[in-house]
């Protein structure tokens, strides 16, 4: 096994080695200033070490790594688009940067060149990628759709927002690791468990991802913080603290989340201490810890090291310590 920053290092190594100046430059330029702000790199992190934890070397998942990458820097720059975000990474977004038009055609070549990495597995682990990542980036339109529908809709459910999140976020996480589950040619039990832990770190990530959303530092985030407040997202925290908040606090936030003022200083103020008032902040920081618990317990089941484990359960928990 390696360090997950070994794991970032030989990503970072192969993403440069695919370099080549290819034309158009406005349709390349944007995918490799994308990828080239680099990010927590979580997901191929996970590939690589999938592999490991079922006995075979990362090198060879380094191809499906890549992909997940890129489909995930694919799906970045289309919902930065979506949302209306200003800032990546710390840094101004693609279509920002460029336009919409050159954010949604880079998106789309970086779709496709996902795929091609594929191209370098045998026929018979080929096949087993390809059907689970369409699988997945279907779900992931899914959650998407459903993510802006809820957008102007007042009565989403705490149920219908975990099934969004799970849709839009988890079940790549998940992939990701049932990826490496697959090149390595474990059991398909092994592979069905892995799939089980990611999906609830990944649940357990979008709702981290919501709270940092509102309350980041600006400073070091990277994103536009209170976002998901000026587009009126039904995060677990909004939907909590409806539910927790009784009289004219109530009546308050609904409002505030019915309509999108040009300056969003106050309504983002505001909403940030209805958050915190009815209790809603406390029960999502809950929510994470549940469900990275939740993703630990699978680990029990599985058929692996001691020390795989251990493993597995530090990447959780230094998850639930994060920052960006
Ligand atoms: C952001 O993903 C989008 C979500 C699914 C929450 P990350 O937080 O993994 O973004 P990067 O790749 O590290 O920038
Ligand atoms: C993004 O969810 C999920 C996908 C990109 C598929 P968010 O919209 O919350 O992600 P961020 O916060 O912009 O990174
Ligand atoms: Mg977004
Ligand atoms: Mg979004
Ligand atoms: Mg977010």
């Amino acid at each position: 096994m390696h360090s997950i920053q070994q794991y970032q290092e030989f990503i970072a190594t192969y993403l440069q080695a695919q370099h080549r100046d290819k034309e158009p430059k406005n349709l390349y330029d944007p995918i490799h200033y994308i990828l080239g702000l680099g990010g927590k790199r979580m997901r191929p992190v996970l590939t690589l070490m999938s592999a490991e934890i079922f006995d075979t070397d990362y090198q060879k998942a380094l191809p499906a790594a890549l992909a997940v990458e890129v489909f995930h820097n694919f799906s970045l720059v289309h919902d930065d688009i979506m949302d209306d975000a200003p800032l990546r990474r710390g840094n101004p977004t693609v279509h920002e940067k460029w336009n919409i038009n050159t954010g949604i055609l880079s998106g789309d070549a970086m779709l496709i060149l996902a795929y091609q990495y594929f191209e370098q597995y045998q026929p018979k682990i080929f096949r087993k990628l390809a059907k689970l990542f369409s699988k997945t980036a279907l779900e992931v339109c899914e959650g998407q759709q459903w993510d802006v529908d809820f957008e102007t809709r007042n009565d989403v459910t705490i149920p219908e927002y975990l099934k969004m999140i799970e849709y839009k976020t988890a079940v790549l996480v998940a992939a990701a690791m049932k990826m490496g589950a697959i090149i390595a040619e474990t059991s398909k039990i092994n592979a069905s468990l892995i799939y089980e832990f990611g999906l609830n770190l990944g649940l357990a990530f979008q709702l981290q991802d919501d709270y940092l959303d509102a309350f980041g530092n600006p400073e070091t985030f990277g994103k536009q913080v209170g976002g998901d407040i000026i587009e009126n997202k039904k995060t677990y925290l909004y939907l909590k603290a409806v539910e927790f908040a009784v009289g004219a606090e109530k009546d308050k936030l609904v409002h505030l989340f019915s309509n999108q003022p040009e300056d969003s200083t106050e309504k983002i103020n505001l909403v940030k201490e209805l958050f915190n008032a009815t209790g809603a902040s406390k029960a999502t920081q809950q929510a994470i810890q549940e469900y990275t618990f939740k993703a630990f317990e699978t680990l029990e089941e599985m058929n692996i090291d001691a020390d795989k484990k251990a493993m597995l359960r530090a990447f959780g928990e230094n998850l639930m310590g994060r920052k960006v």
